[in-house]
């Protein structure tokens, strides 16, 4: 475990802060948009110009935005380290412009290429409602040079600026690259001035993304169907680096998969639509290629045509993902449960790409609501994304609808629907829980109508405080049976409502935190509980559906008289089968709610079983990644699926807060966040022999760690600067201040 915790992470000195406000008077809202006038929509373009310095340089800087993703180059080298810039937002409302300081990369004549891809745009191609339908890309950018004298040099982007076709005459965010190391466009033309609102733009607001990794090929695979792989030896997001040297014409692939099949062969069916290929066209010279503009989910790939000799030094993995600083560390003494752990930070690593996507590599890598929710108090405790989730959810904000409906994803595409419980539900739980880790109340405060809003659609769409209406996903994949119409057996309406409830609970939580008036919204929960009370618990205060689902949902948003008959049944709804069969919304508090209610052993049977259904199959099963699937892959090695089954979905790896929380102990008071106060309440397990924790707060670390010792526990705390802290162990407590400490 860390003992001092650099905060800070290294800064980008590229990426302008605000230390030079005041000499760069003019800006980018006062530069023009460019385009090429023809495009191919999915060819990168490449805009450039000379320019020319004459005297001593102060300060120089460039702001840049586009329609598309940009990698800008000044002679030859690139801008910054930001990849995919400038990000992923509700492009309608919300574009992100990004200012980096240039003066080390200029000298006297100067020559700029910024080369644009559609990136995320691509999935504005269905909506009419844009003028940059159909994949259309488009620069925005100043350059902005401040002479020692005193004088200044601005450079607009204009028709003065030039544009020429890239090599990479293909490029898509879920099928790849097509590079032609050939190609060269003769015809470079001036670009075409046009006129697009401005009020759009806004200064970078979420966290960077970087190539924060690079990982070598670990070994070659010659597959039963002999196939050339290459495996990484991890499942990774973000893509390969590689050395080429071909003959003039020939055309090398690459493809990317997450798994080998059963066989062990390369398996890509999972991928649907999303081809996640490269395709280099070689020129006969030797060149280093990875992709700029798009990204793969993969931790093998195959190759094709590739003539060279093949050595593994020549492949390099790239991970990329938001700049979000590791804060969570967690180790037991049980092996596959530290695998567990780790696949749970590789999930996050690998879908916190500027929005919280559910997967990398198939045709969706969306930014789904439901998902985020369920993992935001893991990803909180494990990465610092308070900034990334003020981003992100200042996008859904924006994307909510006028009746206070949210989208399914965000940013919301144009086919996308909303409204479903525990998917809406994020833009209450994901602004409180930022709340509680980052003691971030300015979020809260900037989110709280948009949390209302969606609590008073609720209200709107329910009838005698029961939410019956509209189309839910229910506890997503769950394992419960179905009934004969094939729906759930946890009906839609137990988990609407008591998403009903919990919200509102939040709601007015926030609202008492921000010292406004709630008392309607207190009332509103009375009668939504009583009316859940009434209808889906029965008169010995037992869950009508006799579901896993209905019983967790009912004990960990308090809807009920009498927690304990629940928790008894849920013990016994587990015991009938031996396992858990919980989806998407109750599997993050399936283990809390035993824990919490006198079944503790029944907690961690579940957390060390390694047969299907549990947390640790998948590890048993190889797994780098958490999977979508109980059963994405079954022992006999065939698949839950071959279309909607992915192996790095982070929304059961919401577990790790249980490991954080309850193994190791370590929890927030809700009346003093941040880790201000902090409340330690370990429970160990005999088939544990030690657990360690440390969760690195705004303050500084919190850490909890117990051990057994010829059959004697001892604990030890660590409470940061600033922090005070209360111990639960066995029936006994001690309030602390900060400090370490050993029991
Ligand atoms: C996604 C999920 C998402 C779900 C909605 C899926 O296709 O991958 O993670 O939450 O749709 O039900």
């Amino acid at each position: 475990l860390p003992i001092n915790h650099i905060m800070n992470n290294k800064s980008d000195s590229s990426l302008q802060n605000d230390k030079n406000r005041g000499v760069f008077m003019k800006n980018i809202l006062e530069s023009s948009w460019i385009k090429s006038e023809k495009q191919d929509k999915d060819a990168a373009v490449i805009f450039f110009r000379d320019f020319h310095v004459n005297e001593k340089v102060e300060h120089a800087q460039l702001q840049i935005t586009s329609f598309g993703v940009y990698e800008a180059q000044i002679n030859g080298r690139k801008v910054g380290n930001y990849i995919f810039a400038p990000g992923w937002t509700n492009y309608k409302e919300r574009l992100q412009y990004q200012t980096y300081d240039i003066k080390t990369l200029i000298s006297k004549h100067n020559n700029i290429e910024i080369s644009v891809g559609r990136g995320w745009r691509m999935h504005e191609e269905y909506d009419d409602s844009l003028e940059f339908s159909l994949g259309a890309t488009a620069l925005l950018a100043v350059i902005e040079i401040v002479y020692k004298s005193g004088e200044k040099q601005i450079i607009y982007t204009d028709e003065n600026w030039q544009v020429r076709q890239s090599k990479l005459k293909y490029s898509n965010m879920y099928n790849g690259d097509v590079y032609d190391a050939t190609f060269e466009d003769k015809n470079p033309r001036p670009a075409v001035k046009f006129d697009y609102p401005k009020n759009i733009l806004i200064p970078q607001q979420g966290e960077r993304i970087k190539e924060i990794e690079k990982i070598p090929a670990l070994r070659m695979v010659i597959t039963p169907n002999g196939e050339t792989c290459i495996d990484f030896g991890q499942n990774i997001t973000g893509y390969v680096e590689f050395n080429i040297c071909g003959q003039k014409g020939e055309e090398v692939v690459l493809y990317h998969a997450e798994i080998l099949d059963k066989e062990g062969n390369f398996y890509t069916d999972n991928l649907r639509s999303a081809k996640q290929e490269v395709r280099f066209i070689c020129d006969g010279e030797r060149h280093v290629y990875k992709p700029i503009h798009s990204f793969q989910g993969f931790r093998y790939i195959k190759l094709e045509n590739w003539s060279d000799e093949i050595l593994l030094d020549d492949f390099k993995a790239i991970v990329v993902h938001s700049n979000i600083r590791r804060t969570g560390y967690f180790k037991c003494s049980n092996k596959l449960v530290n695998k567990l752990y780790k696949n749970i930070l590789w999930s996050q690593k690998g879908n916190f790409l500027d929005v919280p996507t559910d997967c990398p590599q198939r045709d969706e890598r969306l930014g789904w609501t439901g998902d985020a929710q369920v993992f935001a108090r893991t990803a909180s405790y494990n990465f610092g994304v308070n900034k990334f989730f003020e981003k992100w959810l200042a996008d859904l904000k924006s994307e909510q609808c006028a009746n206070g409906s949210v989208p399914h994803v965000v940013p919301k595409l144009p086919w996308d629907g909303d409204g479903s419980s525990g998917w809406g539900d994020c833009a209450v739980i994901c602004p409180w829980q930022m709340y509680l880790t980052y003691e971030n109340k300015e979020l809260l405060s900037n989110q709280f109508d948009s949390m209302r809003k969606w609590v008073d659609y609720i209200y709107e769409q329910s009838e005698n405080y029961i939410w019956a209406k509209g189309k839910h996903f229910g506890d997503w994949l769950s394992l419960d049976e179905k009934d004969e119409k094939g729906n759930n057996a946890t009906p839609d309406e137990v988990i609407s409502t008591a998403y009903f409830a919990y919200s509102t609970s939040l709601l007015i939580k926030a609202g008492k935190v921000l010292s406004l008036d709630i008392e309607k919204y207190e009332a509103l929960l009375s009668n939504v509980k009583k009316s859940y009370i009434n209808k889906f618990l029965d008169n010995n205060g037992r869950v009508v559906c006799n579901t896993q689902t209905g019983c967790v949902l009912t004990i960990y948003f308090d809807l009920s008289n009498n927690k304990q008959v629940v928790a008894d049944q849920l013990n016994e709804l587990i015991n009938e089968c031996g396992h858990l069969k919980t989806g998407f919304l109750s599997t993050p508090y399936l283990l809390h709610t035993l824990s919490e209610n006198g079944y503790e052993k029944t907690a961690y049977d579940l957390l060390l079983r390694e047969e299907y259904p549990s947390w640790l199959y998948p590890v048993t099963q190889g797994a780098t990644t958490v999977w979508e699937h109980w059963d994405g892959m079954r022992p006999d090695g065939t698949m839950w699926s071959d279309s909607m089954n992915s192996f790095n979905h982070y929304a059961y790896g919401a577990v790790a807060d249980w490991l954080y929380g309850v193994m190791c102990g370590i929890n927030i008071d809700e009346n003093a966040p941040g880790f201000k106060h902090i409340i330690f309440r370990p429970v160990t397990d005999e088939r544990i022999n030690f657990a360690r924790g440390c969760i690195v707060s705004n303050y500084g670390a919190v850490k909890s760690s117990w051990s057994r010792e010829d059959g004697v526990v001892k604990y030890f705390f660590t409470v940061p600067e600033g922090c005070t802290a209360t111990i639960y162990i066995d029936g006994k407590t001690k309030n602390i201040q900060s400090g370490e400490y050993e029991f």
